[in-house]
């Protein structure tokens, strides 16, 4: 004889029960699974299926902060700024052939250099491709540009002029990967040279004679560069010796903006006839290391 609450006792127990009899056969586990799982995901703050869950984050990866790191949050962490600064410190004192190889050799060492470049950028207060971009807009769109050191040929995307955007590595179909000193554009075919943070390489006079040869007579040379490489108080290059070489080459100066506290802007004109010195004497510019954040 059973009091009342080992009664009460065992009719809660065999409730418990019933549901694990009905899903004795396995295939009936699984359907009573699903709906288990649908009838969670109908809640207020559903608690989704593991399937669920894997969909959910392959959908919600670009934007989604609590999915998993992308591949590119996943180079962040694993090659941290110190790679960045050790590629970057690289490609400022060596040649532009040896920076070549170094990204032929390892094309990923490309990637990470942007993704530090651009974490660096993204706390400067205004960037010179902007300027650049600006600049274009304001000129007409049937100018064509070589943007030498295009980096993630931000100015091809941003104006309606053709634009031959070079770079030591193409990740994008439009960039012509080479070394910028022997690039494969005709001579005097261009009208606006662009070279934006990319003179990095210790042969640097070797570009400038390049956008030369390319460049049609009466051309735009913008050469926008880091200030502290152009800053005699800081061990930088002297500007108006830099202005110098390049009028040298064949160039006149036509304004400088140097109201931006991060870089110069230099905006010349190829002469009409070309009247390059035999013997230019070009500054050293001082390689831009960045600091650690
Ligand atoms: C500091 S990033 C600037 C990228 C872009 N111009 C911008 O302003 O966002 C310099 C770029 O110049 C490229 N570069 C440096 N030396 C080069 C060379 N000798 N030939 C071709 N590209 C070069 C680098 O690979 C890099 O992408």
């Amino acid at each position: 004889m059973q009091t009342p609450p080992q009664a009460a006792a065992r009719k809660r127990k065999s409730r418990r029960r019933r549901p694990k009899k009905r899903s004795s056969n396995p295939s009936s586990v699984g359907a009573s699974k699903v709906k288990e799982d649908e009838k969670e995901t109908d809640e207020a703050e559903p608690r989704p299926s593991s399937a669920n869950v894997k969909r959910r984050k392959l959908e919600a990866a670009p934007s989604n902060k609590s999915s998993p790191p992308s591949f590119l949050d996943k180079m962040r962490a694993r090659l941290s700024g110190g790679h960045f600064r050790m590629i970057n410190e690289k490609l400022y004192t060596c040649s532009g052939e040896e920076a070549f190889d170094y990204f032929k050799n390892d094309p990923e060492l490309f990637n990470v250099y942007h993704t530090g470049y651009q974490e660096q950028m993204s706390h400067w207060p205004e960037q010179p491709v902007n300027i650049i971009i600006k600049w274009l807009r304001s000129h007409s769109s049937s100018l064509t540009v070589a943007d030498f050191g295009c980096g993630d040929a931000r100015i091809a995307r941003n104006v309606k002029n053709k634009v031959f955007s070079i770079d030591l590595v193409s990740n994008i179909p439009s960039v012509i990967a080479c070394e910028m000193s022997h690039t494969p554009l005709d001579s005097s075919s261009i009208d606006v040279a662009v070279f934006c943070l990319s003179l990095m390489g210790t042969n640097y006079p070797s570009y400038l004679k390049e956008a030369n040869r390319v460049l049609k007579p009466c051309g735009w040379l913008l050469i926008a560069e880091v200030r502290s490489r152009l800053d005699p108080n800081n061990g930088g290059a002297d500007p108006d010796k830099f202005s110098e070489a390049v009028d040298q080459l064949g160039f006149s100066l036509v304004s400088k903006d140097m109201t931006n506290k991060m870089f110069i802007l230099f905006y010349f004109k190829k002469r009409e006839r070309c009247s390059s010195v035999a013997r230019i004497r070009w500054p050293d510019l001082k390689p831009c290391m960045y600091k650690r954040r």
